[in-house]
């Protein structure tokens, strides 16, 4: 047993090499792009010249993804992160289970959490029992809808995502996938531990007009739910009345101008589950 585990982590630590490498020729001023401003946000050159700042610290893949930048819009995964109720606590999501300071031949880490907290995807079993026990877990999510051109678009500062919020902003049909920054980002609730329950998130006249009058099949948002607290329940059951409709929760969109990109969001294949964590980023 021992030795298999051993081989195991012998072959993370071959996985993790590359990883590894591009980490050591991160300079100190250069911080990882979770936690610097704005200019740190992309990975790859400026468009049409390499960028003051040695952007290739993330490998020399650009034609790999068709020359454009790559813009993390998942929040790092930590034990403070906000939870779905005002004031709560979520505590050590990673740990170690076995450790080297004690004693073990491996340092070997363990993974506890909700699988709606932090950047995560609702699965339409999520609010709907039908869905739920017709297996329509994250498992069966489609990639076609989860990866393709999004529009990154600025509610309106001052409310909800009503049906008149959503009617000003003039998405033109057609659009299958919109990521609504709000007030949610301003604030900077994602990096408030303990919840705040006054967040900005889709009404339920808002979830019908968006089903009513739009394209959209996926619907990405700036805090831990598309829909706001006193809505939460009745504008999910709206967007999960199709199957077909995937819920985006706690996108990080700081610092990224409104507009065009090719989103791409891989949310683990957690059989049985109605939420999964997601890693999503845009290229421009
Ligand atoms: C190491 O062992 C001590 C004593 O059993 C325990 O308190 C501590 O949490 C362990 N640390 C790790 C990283 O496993
Ligand atoms: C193993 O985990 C300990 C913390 O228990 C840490 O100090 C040490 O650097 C880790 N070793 C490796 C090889 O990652
Ligand atoms: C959005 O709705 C919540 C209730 O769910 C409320 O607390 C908040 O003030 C509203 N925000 C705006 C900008 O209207």
């Amino acid at each position: 047993m021992a030795a298999a585990a051993l081989s195991l982590f012998l072959l993370f630590q071959l996985l993790l090499l590359p990883a590894r490498h591009a980490l050591a020729t991160t300079t100190a001023g250069d911080a990882h792009p979770g936690y610097a401003g704005a200019e740190a946000e992309t990975c790859g050159p400026e468009p049409g010249n390499g960028g003051p700042m040695g952007r290739r610290r993330h490998g020399p893949a650009l034609e790999e993804y068709g020359g454009g930048r790559i813009v993390d819009i998942t929040h790092p995964y930590r034990a403070d992160l906000p939870a779905f109720a005002t004031g709560a606590t979520i505590g050590p999501l990673v740990r170690l289970k076995d450790s080297m300071l004690n004693g073990s031949e491996y340092n070997l880490s363990e993974l506890r959490m909700e699988c709606h907290l932090g950047t995560h995807v609702d699965a339409p079993g999520h609010m709907n029992q039908a869905h739920f026990a017709a297996g329509l877990d994250v498992d069966t999510l489609d990639l076609a809808t989860l990866n393709g051109p999004a529009l990154l678009v600025d509610v309106q500062r001052h409310t909800n995502i009503t049906a008149e919020a959503m009617e000003s902003l003039n998405i033109p049909k057609g659009v299958r996938r919109v990521l609504f920054r709000t007030l949610n980002t301003d604030k900077g609730l994602m990096w408030k531990a303990g919840g705040d329950m006054s967040f900005v998130g889709f009404t339920k006249d808002g979830a019908d007009w968006l089903v009513d009058n739009t394209d959209i099949k996926l619907v990405g948002l700036d805090y831990l739910s598309v829909a706001s607290f006193e809505h939460s329940v009745p504008a999910h059951v709206v967007f999960f009345k199709n199957a077909d409709i995937i819920l985006v929760e706690a996108l990080k969109l700081d610092n990224i101008k409104a507009g065009l990109y090719m989103l791409h969001c891989l949310p683990l294949r957690l059989v049985g589950s109605e939420g999964s964590p997601v890693r999503c980023i845009l290229i421009k």
